[in-house]
């Protein structure tokens, strides 16, 4: 079975516009970039267009690729202020001259719809989310609408960063799923992969996973954005060898990304609704 990421995420975008449309509210989200990365620019504008779509108000902040972290922090600061902003989202990565913890520690808790402020992975921690990030969040939501059972799953994830691998792991363990992660020190991963009921990888290397390590039956998830030999755009998953051996995976492109997207859109309307109730937040 092919998880399709793009379909869902359709359905998700279109549920969400008449959602917000009912609700007479106007979310706004603020993106901020720092830099001429074309594959964050690209990202960005691929997120405003989903904000059009849905009924989102968008505000894109741009600074130079030799901004220093004050005038990353001087942005999001007057953002945190403006009440008419309810979600801001900070491009990743930034130039290497920004303090990039700082940055994600500056936005406000009830304005960070990417979830990596420390006071909403803690929310996460403790089972109690606000904000999850959103990749990991639109996987959850592929897994629910596809009927994948989590509870008494072994999942393994590949990977250990703050916006995917860690928060990935803490949502399946709150869906009640046997959670594994293995990252670049794992002695053999294939130990590991074999024994995966749900197997994500986010690791970031084209083919990175082959048949050789999935469980028959399995569900891969597909979180790599790279390039192959050829310069075509792939996963971390060999998916044509691997998609014989699995129960069911997701493709890239069509696959987690456009979920991504679309999580983003409910996080920012959660922003507002949040912001509504209760405007000193
Ligand atoms: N760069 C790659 N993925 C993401 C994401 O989900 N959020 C932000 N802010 N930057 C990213």
């Amino acid at each position: 079975m092919i998880l399709d990421g793009r379909k869902l995420s359709e359905k998700r975008l279109e549920m969400l516009r008449e959602t917000i449309e009912e609700s007479g509210l106007y979310p706004r989200l603020a993106t901020v970039i720092a830099g001429e990365d074309p594959a964050s620019k690209l990202y960005v504008r691929m997120k405003q267009r989903a904000c059009e779509r849905v009924g989102i108000g968008s505000v894109g902040i741009e600074l130079p690729s030799d901004a220093s972290t004050g005038r990353v922090l001087e942005a999001v600061g007057r953002l945190n202020g403006d009440p008419d902003i309810d979600g801001i989202l900070v491009q990743l990565p930034l130039p290497d001259q920004i303090d990039a913890a700082r940055v994600i520690e500056a936005v406000a808790p009830e304005k960070d719809v990417d979830g990596f402020h420390p006071c909403n992975l803690g929310r996460l921690l403790s089972g109690n989310p606000v904000f999850a990030p959103c990749t990991p969040r639109g996987i959850m939501t592929i897994l629910e609408e596809y009927g994948i059972e989590t509870a008494g799953a072994h999942a393994v994830v590949m990977g250990r960063s703050i916006d995917v691998g860690r928060p990935m792991a803490i949502l399946l363990l709150n869906a009640d799923a046997t959670v594994t992660i293995c990252h670049s020190r794992t002695r053999n991963p294939a130990d590991e992969t074999l024994k995966a009921d749900i197997l994500i990888s986010a690791v970031g290397k084209a083919k990175f996973v082959g048949p050789e390590m999935v469980k028959p039956g399995a569900t891969v998830i597909d979180v790599g954005i790279n390039y192959d030999e050829h310069g075509r755009l792939c996963g971390d998953v060999d998916f044509a060898a691997v998609q014989e051996r699995a129960g069911a995976i997701t493709p890239v492109p069509g696959g987690v990304g456009p979920m991504t997207i679309a999580t983003l859109m409910e996080n920012t309307f959660t922003a507002a609704k949040l912001r509504a109730c209760d405007p000193v937040l």
